[in-house]
């Protein structure tokens, strides 16, 4: 196919090498965009995901539905594209989402705490960007409802980002010369606005969606793609010996917590019918937790699609292998008195999983089928900066 490529900046590049002054110390970057917007707003979610209605997006049969406040369009998270991966978002012009959610990490960093504005340290691991749309609760430890909500804060965050206020990041963009005609074309007017900032990364994260791993493909065909070491693990996974999908449940293997789901606001067998859950559960990673999450040392579920991806594991980093993490499953759960019942007897009687190697194999070789390269690589979520 032949590819038509605009480039947006070579103008901005031969006449504004002055505004480039304040740009990093590496080489000069320039932005390439396709002339014809990618399909953003084609959503390719997991077979039986039932997409979700955030309180700014909804989707129904992967089409965005505008529910008065926010959709997903082309040109809209195009803009979020840029702005996701320019360094310009932060005070010093070091830092952008991007340093921290890397493509080929299904958007996380490989790193147990990562580096933000002046080499400050994050207190926990970056996040994976897994089916956002799919999710009710954000960050590890649920506090955030809605991709909109989240998308400035690690703007505004001292450690991420380091800018503190968001009138000077306005300044910043329109004194650069690609992003007027963006926000024309993604909003209509050139006006920049925080709201608008926020709209576009927003559309941009809610756009990212996975679902051809290999897994998905023997679901899809009704075939089997997969050995029988990792059909064991499937079926391990799915079974009460190992539990596993009675959290990290249903399509996008998270949390289940929609209404009256065991996670969600039903409270299900969990707490009062009337708790919000919020998707997250304690699973004894220790008897006393310096970070608490929610509370109580509950965290949120997180999806394992891409986990081989993702290293190192839980909301400290605190696992470099998948083993390890079986590991704690088998061996290393602690009696927390806020310990999911899950690993209990029924009589409050801690109770790990009992598991052989050759089972804790199984469902490692059936986590790695769970990986999707084509998302990792599908250029419509990639750096559009060349140096
Ligand atoms: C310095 C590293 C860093 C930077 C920069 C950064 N993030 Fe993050 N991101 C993290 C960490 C760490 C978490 C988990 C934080 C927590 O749970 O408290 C996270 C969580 C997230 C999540 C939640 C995913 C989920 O499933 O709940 C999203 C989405 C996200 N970041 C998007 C962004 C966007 C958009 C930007 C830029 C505006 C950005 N991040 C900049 C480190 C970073
Ligand atoms: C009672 C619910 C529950 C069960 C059962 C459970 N998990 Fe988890 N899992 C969690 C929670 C909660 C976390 C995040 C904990 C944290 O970071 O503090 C997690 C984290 C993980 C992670 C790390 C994810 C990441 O992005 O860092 C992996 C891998 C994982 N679980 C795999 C499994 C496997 C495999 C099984 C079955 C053998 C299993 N889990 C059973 C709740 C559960």
């Amino acid at each position: 196919m032949k590819k038509i490529y605009f480039v947006f900046a070579i103008l901005v590049v031969s006449i504004c090498s002055c505004s480039d002054a304040t740009l990093t110390d590496g080489p000069k970057e320039y932005l390439v965009l396709p002339e014809q917007p990618y399909a953003y707003d084609q959503l390719n979610l997991p077979q039986g995901t039932s997409p979700t209605i955030f309180d700014d997006f909804g989707f129904i049969n992967g089409q965005p539905v505008f529910n008065g406040k926010m959709e997903v369009t082309p040109w809209g998270a195009t803009l979020g594209r840029v702005l996701f991966y320019d360094k310009k978002l932060s005070l010093n012009n070091t830092v952008a989402c991007a340093s921290c959610h890397h493509q080929d990490k299904a958007f996380s960093d490989g790193k147990q705490f990562s580096t933000g504005f002046e080499g400050r340290v994050t207190t926990r691991n970056s996040m994976a960007i897994i089916n956002p749309i799919l999710q009710n609760n954000l960050f590890w430890d649920s506090r955030s409802q809605s991709i909109h909500d989240l998308s400035l804060r690690p703007v505004i965050n001292h450690i991420e980002m380091g800018m503190d206020n968001l009138d000077n990041l306005v300044g910043k963009l329109e004194n650069t010369d690609y992003y007027k005609p963006l926000f024309l074309k993604a909003f209509g007017t050139e006006d920049i606005s925080p709201e608008n900032i926020s709209k576009a990364i927003s559309q941009f994260v809610a756009s990212i969606t996975t679902n051809r791993s290999r897994f998905d493909i023997s679901q899809k065909d009704g075939s089997s793609n997969l050995n029988s070491l990792e059909i064991m693990g499937m079926e391990l996974f799915n079974s009460d010996k190992a539990k596993c999908a009675s959290c990290h449940g249903g399509g996008n293997m998270a949390a289940q917590d929609g209404p009256n789901d065991p996670y969600g606001s039903g409270g299900g067998s969990f707490g009062s019918p009337t708790d919000d859950l919020k998707g997250a559960t304690n699973i004894g990673l220790e008897l006393d937790y310096a970070d608490n999450g929610l509370g109580n040392g509950r965290f949120r579920i997180p999806s394992l699609r891409n986990i081989d991806l993702t290293s190192p594991y839980m909301h400290d980093g605190r696992f470099n292998t998948l083993e390890e993490v079986i590991d704690h499953y088998t061996n290393g759960v602690k009696p927390h008195k806020n310990l999911d019942v899950k690993f209990t007897d029924g009589h409050g009687n801690l109770k790990r999983l009992d598991l052989n190697s050759i089972e804790k194999k199984a469902i490692i070789a059936f986590l790695k089928t769970l990986t999707d390269t084509e998302m990792t690589k599908d250029p419509k979520w990639s750096n559009p900066f060349r140096s």
